[in-house]
């Protein structure tokens, strides 16, 4: 039987790959450079299928100029806002993503974000690697404890619950908004808020875990900041686009915010340089997933995804 044909657009896991060549004519772009629109569009005449990062984009306006031969988009993302999917769905495509897999390890770097950010990692860090450190005094490099503080959560999915546990190991009492609130075996004692604005009220330390659709495109805008108590830590692990960067600077300008965690911006790659003289922003460039084990997990749930598809069944993970 021929093997479907299938196109890898970034250098996947080495396991990933290896089954994909096993079960897939494949082509890999071991380049592992961006798939630019030009690429995507050739690639709908030559291949059924494509396995994707959320560093490729299928706008509409890419997704119209498609031939007809590509079936499946399968992501190896959970997020997918880099898809239009109405364009995709309205030409046939099938589209899926690699949720659950991908969740403890973005809770991890969520929390490191969280630690470093009120510990003052990144100038730590930087006086003692540079030979800096010559004194030490009671009054130094104090932050703010987690142990025991307010933590709201903004999206309880999959992450938001992993997040929460790794929380609970802090003794946190977690807060969060959801659009529904959770069933009590999910949210193992965090208190609902049914308003963003009612969950900033009590966020001395806010994560965000929600995806970046239109209605959550700059979801933290200068009156939310506002609304956090004086002294908060934000952290973002999801998208750069939940966050107003500009309102973000102000914030902790003002120190009304007193730091922040970014993993995601609204730039990317790069990251915004304004950010770049705050010691109170630790920063990292985008890998809340980038440990071995997920990325195989994630990998393995795409080459799932399309096995399912390829013999006639639905993706577990359609969207
Ligand atoms: C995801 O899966 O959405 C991560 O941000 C990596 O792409």
């Amino acid at each position: 039987m021929t093997k479907p044909r299938l196109w890898i657009t970034r250098r996947l896991s080495d396991a990933t790959l290896a089954r994909a060549a096993h079960d897939y004519d494949v082509v890999i772009n071991h380049a592992d450079t961006p798939g630019t629109a030009a690429e995507l569009i050739a690639a709908s005449a030559e291949f059924d299928a494509i396995i994707p990062c959320h560093s490729e984009h299928f706008s509409a306006d890419v997704v119209a100029q498609f031939a007809d031969r590509l079936r499946i988009v399968a992501n190896h993302s959970v997020g997918v806002d880099h898809c239009d999917l109405s364009a995709l769905k309205a030409r046939g495509i099938v589209v899926t993503n690699t949720p659950d897999v991908l969740s403890d390890a973005t809770a991890e770097l969520a929390m490191l974000l969280m630690l470093g950010a009120a510990r003052h990692a990144v100038a730590g860090d930087r006086i003692v690697r540079t030979g800096a450190w010559d004194s030490w005094s009671p009054a130094f490099m104090v932050g703010k404890q987690v142990t025991g503080a307010r933590l709201g959560i903004i999206g309880m999915g999959r992450v938001g619950r992993a997040f929460a546990a790794k929380a609970r190991g802090f003794d946190m009492d977690v807060h969060y908004y959801n659009r529904t609130a959770l069933p009590d075996d999910q949210a193992l004692g965090a208190t609902y808020h049914d308003s963003v604005e009612s969950l900033l009220a009590v966020s001395d330390f806010l994560s965000l875990h929600c995806p970046a659709t239109p209605d959550t495109t700059n979801l933290m805008d200068a009156d939310r900041f506002a609304l956090l108590p004086k002294g908060a830590v934000i952290v973002n692990t999801a998208r750069g686009a939940l966050v107003d960067e500009d309102a973000l600077i102000a914030a902790l300008d003002s120190g009304h915010v007193a730091a922040a965690g970014l993993d995601c911006f609204q730039v990317e790659p790069g990251g915004n340089p304004a950010f770049a003289k705050y010691d109170n922003v630790f920063m990292l460039p985008h890998i809340g997933s980038a440990t071995r084990k997920t990325r195989d997990a994630m990998g393995f749930r795409a080459l799932d995804n399309l096995d399912a598809f390829f013999a006639g069944n639905t993706p577990q993970d359609t969207l």
